[in-house]
């Protein structure tokens, strides 16, 4: 319910490129995070949090090329640009980082945290009560010395004693916090404890009225969603959320359930967000395409089985009325329902609408390579549908700049029989390469070829394989997971993805698009990239 002297839009703080990205295995390289931020700028969210500037030399040049680049963006938004913010610890350190990443943006953001909890004080920080409010004191002053935006977060508060949230809360709002977040870290709470933590805050805190609070949950108890709408019933007008819930461990409160919470029960919460709802499927896919980490079907708004409808009384009911079985509309979320669109007869006009209605902006050059990809397909499959075409774009157009390009791929296989492949490359200055390799099947015998010729040592971590539409001739979704030498010469996880009707096919572009990820990490280690100017990107970017 909303009350009366709080706003009734509640701002969306998407945090997939910070607090997501650290999803186990989630990595994204720099021309990742550029993408999604500039689909979560179309998405609509209010304030972005790009990095951790301070935890290493790429987020730090990640937060900055968002800054510079995406920062503007948006202007003809309903709110305007987006607010680009950037975590740091509460010390000078982190908070200068921080601060140099994010001052190019418009509008920005320090976002700066201290625990509070008597748990963290004593095991994590050693430091008591006395010197954490002095901390808090002192940090968020520096940070608003900087800049007239800045959030602070009491770490853990979810487990924080209330008496002593409320004095270090009190504290950051007199060093000149403008919104104060209250994270449940651990994702320890329930809705009736978390809502009621924030109305106590609102009766206890002086000059709690005066700065936007904000939720922060995580969903170790499947609770992340439940909580956050509790805290937006008892005045909260900020969330802290990610694409399909990725986050750390059980990851965190998913954007597409708050926003379409709020979308589908008006009467229930009385407040609206900047949102347009109809983008988050396709930021969905494209957060899930980048960091590798997989939807599961029956995921809430953004999974296969959302809209399905399996039941013949279902089917039914569907079949005279769509509200019988649906609280939501697909399209809604920008799910197309279009079963059959295009095949062999369509024409570069009728693929070049679709993709326009399926909300892509591509430029000449990426349309003309997806409209031939397109004409390919539809020489392998009768009926190309608004799935597969997503596959194709995905698999055409959000490719990492390829070091390696498969030419050729041929595998025998059978039983009895040894899975031999011999594969044809194309390298980086153009010379074409050919090995052949056996191996315990098909894919390991063509893996192994690829590996051969690109000699970069790795390790296949996960390899799935996905379906796209029923029937025979469907497209087959390869994801896989490399580990490898990152660009700090640490270990490091790249993903790859490949979509074609041939599985080896797809299974082996996913492995070399996983490569030469690697390998473009490899050469930036090597060479470190001068700073990027604004405007000038090092591949490939969607057009806004
Ligand atoms: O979960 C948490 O406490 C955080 C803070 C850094 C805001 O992510
Ligand atoms: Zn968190």
């Amino acid at each position: 319910m909303s009350e009366p002297h709080v706003s009734d839009r509640v701002l969306i703080f998407d945090t997939t490129l910070r607090d997501g990205e650290q999803s186990p295995g989630a990595t994204l390289n720099e021309n990742e995070k550029i993408e999604i931020a500039r689909q979560l700028v179309r998405l609509g969210v209010d304030i972005m949090e790009a990095g951790f500037p301070i935890a290493s030399v790429g987020d730090y040049e990640a937060v900055k090329r968002i800054a510079i680049e995406v920062g503007p963006l948006g202007q003809d938004r309903p709110y305007g640009s987006p607010v680009i913010a950037g975590l740091a610890r509460a010390n000078r350190a982190d908070i200068d980082r921080a601060y140099d990443a994010v001052r190019h943006a418009p509008r920005h953001r320090i976002h700066t945290f201290l625990a509070s909890s008597d748990i963290h004080l004593k095991h994590k920080l050693q430091i008591s009560r006395e010197q954490c409010v002095a901390q808090v004191r002192d940090m968020v002053a520096y940070a608003a010395s900087l800049c007239p935006d800045v959030e602070f977060s009491p770490e853990d508060a979810g487990r924080s004693d209330p008496e002593f949230l409320f004095i270090v809360l009190r504290a950051a709002i007199e060093a000149g916090a403008t919104t104060l977040n209250v994270p449940d870290t651990v994702g320890y709470t329930t809705p009736a404890e978390y809502g009621a933590l924030f109305r106590a805050i609102r009766e206890n805190v002086p000059g709690a009225d005066k700065i936007v609070l904000s939720a922060h949950c995580h969903n170790d108890l499947g609770l992340a969603t439940a909580n956050t709408l509790a805290a937006i019933q008892n005045g909260v007008r900020q969330v802290e959320v990610t694409i399909n819930g990725i986050g750390e461990r059980a990851g965190n409160t998913s954007l597409e359930e708050v926003v379409m919470a709020l979308h589908t029960r008006p009467n229930v919460f009385g407040v609206t967000t900047g949102i347009d709802t109809t983008q988050i499927y396709r930021t969905s896919r494209l957060v899930s395409h980048y960091t590798g980490v997989p939807i599961q079907p029956n995921k809430a708004i953004v999974g296969a089985n959302a809209f399905a409808h399996e039941a013949g009384i279902h089917q039914d009911g569907m079949l005279k009325h769509h509200l019988t079985y649906e609280i939501m509309r697909p399209e809604t979320v920008g799910v197309s329902q279009t079963r059959l669109v295009l095949g062999k007869h369509s024409g570069r006009h009728a693929f070049g609408k679709r993709l326009e209605e399926l909300g892509y902006n591509l430029s000449r050059e990426e349309a003309q390579k997806a409209f031939e990809r397109f004409k390919d397909l539809c020489d392998k499959k009768k009926d190309v549908t608004d799935r597969d075409i997503e596959a194709l774009i995905m698999d055409e157009v959000f490719q990492p700049p390829a070091y390696w390009h498969l030419d050729q791929l041929h595998i025998h296989s059978g039983f009895p029989g040894i899975p031999t492949a011999t594969v044809r490359l194309t390298g980086p200055s153009g010379e074409e390469r050919t090995e052949a390799a056996m191996g315990t099947g098909p894919v390991d015998a063509a893996y192994k070829a690829v590996d051969r010729i690109i000699g970069v040592p790795n390790r296949l971590l996960e390899f799935n394989i996905n379906a796209i539409t029923a029937g025979i001739d469907a497209m087959a979704e390869v994801s896989v997971r490399v580990e490898g030498e990152g660009p700090d010469g640490r270990r490091a996880v790249f993903n790859g993805h490949g979509a074609e009707t041939d599985t080896l096919v797809a299974a082996t572009k996913a492995y070399l698009a996983a490569l030469n990820k690697l390998v473009a990490a490899r050469d930036q280690a090597a060479h470190r990239a001068p700073p990027v100017e604004a405007g000038v990107g090092n591949g490939r970017t969607l057009r806004d």
